[in-house]
């Protein structure tokens, strides 16, 4: 199974730290004892058939989903056991794009993204107007865009204002679920570069659950493999090329698969 020890040792690089982690709806066990490390400042895939959980990891993780045991660690606090107000404190310094219901239809796009600021934080009309434009500008929309409807927006600009909103609160962390499906391949592109920016620029740790194969070759820093309600393999592309497991073997080097090293898009 996955040595947890080798590499990185101390805990002071971990951001979000989870083990021996069971979910299950009622005969259902989605995750079945499930270890994982992100390590502060990566951009982390997760791949696994669809189904496999990981919404659900990605739910629990974030407070929606109560686990059935485990541990859930973030900068090294127990999330499982968190008072009110440690966790409030804790989601302070996350931000979620989510696979669904992206915006709020009837909130226009400045009333989305300062949603969470209302939320968590006591701040002017006139600042909260002021921080939300220049989140827009973070995510490369103008000012003008915030009195629009999301209805009024194509699928690649409402993806920006929901990451736009995942940065309301300035957090070290940001979870994206599927924040590239539905888009072409160029919006899907220029999303992707715009999350390595922002990681760069920003200093992010980025939780990202894509099947989206160009965005796993050219913005992910490792990649984990769900499976069977575990992470089967967690490590850079390199170790999912490398793999004989029938599921990676056929995701990363099969009919569908781009795994030629080199060739790839951003390398
Ligand atoms: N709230 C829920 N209640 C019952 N079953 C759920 C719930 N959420 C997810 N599931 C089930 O958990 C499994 C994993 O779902 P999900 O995490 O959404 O998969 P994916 O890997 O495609 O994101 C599926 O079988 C799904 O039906
Ligand atoms: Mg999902």
């Amino acid at each position: 199974m996955l040595d947890f020890t080798s590499q990185h040792t101390t805990t002071s690089d971990v951001a979000i730290r989870v083990r021996d982690l069971v979910v299950q709806f009622r005969r259902q066990t989605v995750l079945k004892g499930l270890n994982l490390d992100v390590y502060k400042g990566e951009i982390i895939g997760f791949v696994g058939a669809s189904g496999a959980g990981k919404s659900v990891l990605t739910r629990t993780i974030i407070g929606l989903v109560t686990p059935k045991s485990g541990s859930i660690q973030v900068f090294g606090r127990e999330l499982t056991t968190a008072d009110d107000d440690e966790r409030q404190q804790i989601e302070r310094r996350w931000g979620v794009l989510f696979q669904q219901g992206a915006l709020f239809s009837s909130l226009n796009v400045l009333q989305n993204v300062q949603f969470p600021m209302r939320e968590y934080l006591d701040l002017s009309q006139r600042l909260m107007d002021e921080v939300a434009i220049a989140k827009l500008r973070m995510v490369g929309l103008p000012a003008d865009v915030g009195r629009k409807m999301p209805s009024e927006l194509s699928g690649g600009m409402i993806k920006r204002v929901a990451l736009a909103r995942a940065l309301a609160l300035d957090p070290d962390i940001v979870f994206l679920d599927e924040p590239t499906s539905g888009l072409d391949p160029i919006g899907a592109g220029d999303f992707d570069s715009l999350i390595r920016t922002l990681q760069q620029t920003l200093g992010l740790t980025v939780f990202m659950v894509t099947h989206d194969l160009d965005s796993l070759h050219s913005v992910c820093d490792r990649i984990a493999v769900l499976a069977d309600g575990k992470v089967i393999e967690a490590g850079p592309m390199s170790t999912m090329l490398a793999s004989e497991h029938p599921w990676l073997k056929e995701y990363f080097r099969g009919k569908r698969a781009r795994g030629v090293p080199g060739l790839v898009r951003g390398e």
